[in-house]
């Protein structure tokens, strides 16, 4: 939370935007500013209030328009699937309001979660609870509150849901290749093929109401066929649900992986859905309902993460004077996504000796580094005391002071939500914009 002086200082400047005019719960501003303006609103109302304390403490700016945009891409591109947006990879309050006034659905991992998507009015209709080994009380909770769509892919879980939850509709979690993904998680889920035919015959025995198929080809896939081959064995359990001789199932379920809008080369969102888009109708008549569970897709390009340079030493090695940076926010803390997701994070100038870097590159549309004089390799360091708290180990940066601002663009997939209070350290806050016009 900002203090309702920074408040009213980028209140004064900025209007509130429209997006949540129909949202009752809306309980933040946004404003309608670009990121950067926004963050040098923050920066201003810093500055005019010395004496308050934590005030230089790291922020996120939430662009809920690039949310808003990465929604019409998938629409324009994916119009068949309906995605179920993973709350795990961002359970920001905003974004959810936002997603759920959009009408999409979500896919929860838990009971909170399930219960943050209930609290802002979304019916148990659109809720997937994808996580295949769930805690009994989880599902005596789903059971209660109707949200009756869930995965399993092993023959206990289905034991405990008919004992728990005999009416609930199930989607059959399924192995996937997963080699060409940074978080397998294959490692952990999904039933490889030579075991579905068994567990839809459990199932039937068990009269369990199994309405179709699942699949995640793994967070940080940089192969879009790996999305074509899930398909394909897909459609193999589908054919096998008929041969056991299971109502035909309705859904299907493709999962998460969804390269987000930061991505440009390489996996593009723009590859996957050429691939996926035809796959899926050619292997699934139009009856069959195709859904999704994209997390990063929708987040990841959305959120910019401020620290502020809280040391500096001074390292001579050979012959090259090099610097170390501390700053405000680290590995334990939103950057805890370069050890648990993988991602490479890059640091860009925000502010230097106390004046915003970012001057010279809005007036004059020049890139900073042209402006900067000459760069030094620089390591950053996170503020907690363990030396796995690193967040860049050789970046080509100008000297910065102690008291300069780095800011961090694309931090907003498993950041803030996976962030520990290690050290005794703050979680960032957020502040919000809406950059869509
Ligand atoms: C079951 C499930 N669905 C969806 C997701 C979201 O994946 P991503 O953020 O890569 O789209 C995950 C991520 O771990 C997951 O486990």
């Amino acid at each position: 939370m900002h203090t309702e002086l920074e408040t009213a200082v980028l209140l004064d400047q900025a209007p509130q935007t429209k997006l949540f005019d129909k949202q009752p719960m809306q309980d933040k501003p946004v404003y309608t500013r670009s990121v950067k303006e926004v963050i040098k609103d923050k920066l201003d109302a810093m500055s005019v209030q010395k004496w308050e304390l934590d005030q230089e403490n790291a922020f996120f700016v939430g662009d809920l328009g690039e949310v808003y945009r990465q929604h019409l891409r998938w629409k324009a591109l994916l119009p068949r699937i309906e995605p179920f947006f993973a709350v795990k990879s961002n359970p920001d309050p905003m974004v959810v309001k936002l997603l759920a006034s959009l009408g999409i659905g979500f896919d929860c991992a838990s009971k909170s979660e399930i219960q943050q998507v209930l609290n802002v009015g979304v019916e148990p209709s659109r809720i997937i609870y994808a996580n295949p080994c769930k805690q009994a009380s989880f599902i005596r909770f789903a059971a209660q509150h109707n949200v009756a769509r869930m995965t399993f892919d092993n023959a206990e879980e289905l034991y405990k849901i008919k004992k728990l939850y005999p009416d609930a509709e199930l989607l059959l979690r399924i192995l996937t290749d997963d080699s060409k993904s940074l978080c397998q998680l294959g490692l952990k889920f999904g039933a490889p093929l030579d075991l579905t035919e068994d567990l839809l015959q459990t199932a039937k025995d068990l009269n369990l109401n199994v309405v179709g198929v699942s699949f995640h080809v793994g967070s940080g896939c940089y192969d879009e066929n790996a999305f074509a081959d899930a398909v394909v064995r897909a459609r193999r359990v589908f054919d096998q649900a008929e041969k056991v001789g299971l109502p035909a199932f309705s859904i299907l379920d493709v999962g998460g992986g969804f390269p987000s809008n930061n991505v440009k080369e390489g996996i593009t969102f723009e590859k996957v859905a050429a691939v996926l888009g035809p796959a899926v109708d050619a292997l699934f008549p139009p009856e069959v309902r195709v859904i999704a569970e994209p997390g990063r897709y929708y987040v990841a390009s959305a959120f910019t993460v401020c620290t502020h340079v809280i040391g500096r030493r001074t390292v001579v090695a050979e012959n090259e004077t090099q610097y170390m940076y501390y700053v405000n926010d680290g590995m334990y803390g939103s950057f805890n996504c370069i050890l648990f997701d993988h991602q490479e994070v890059y640091p860009q100038v925000l502010t230097r000796g106390g004046k915003l870097a970012l001057d010279n590159e809005e007036k004059n549309n020049v890139k900073v580094e042209d402006d900067k004089g000459p760069t030094f390799t620089s390591s950053i360091w996170g503020p907690t005391c363990d030396s796995i708290d690193c967040l860049a180990k050789e970046a080509k940066l100008p000297v910065l002071d102690d008291g300069d601002w780095i800011y961090w663009e694309n931090m907003g997939a498993y950041t803030i939500c996976a962030a520990s209070k290690f050290n005794g350290f703050k979680q960032s806050e957020v502040i919000y914009t809406n950059t869509f016009e």
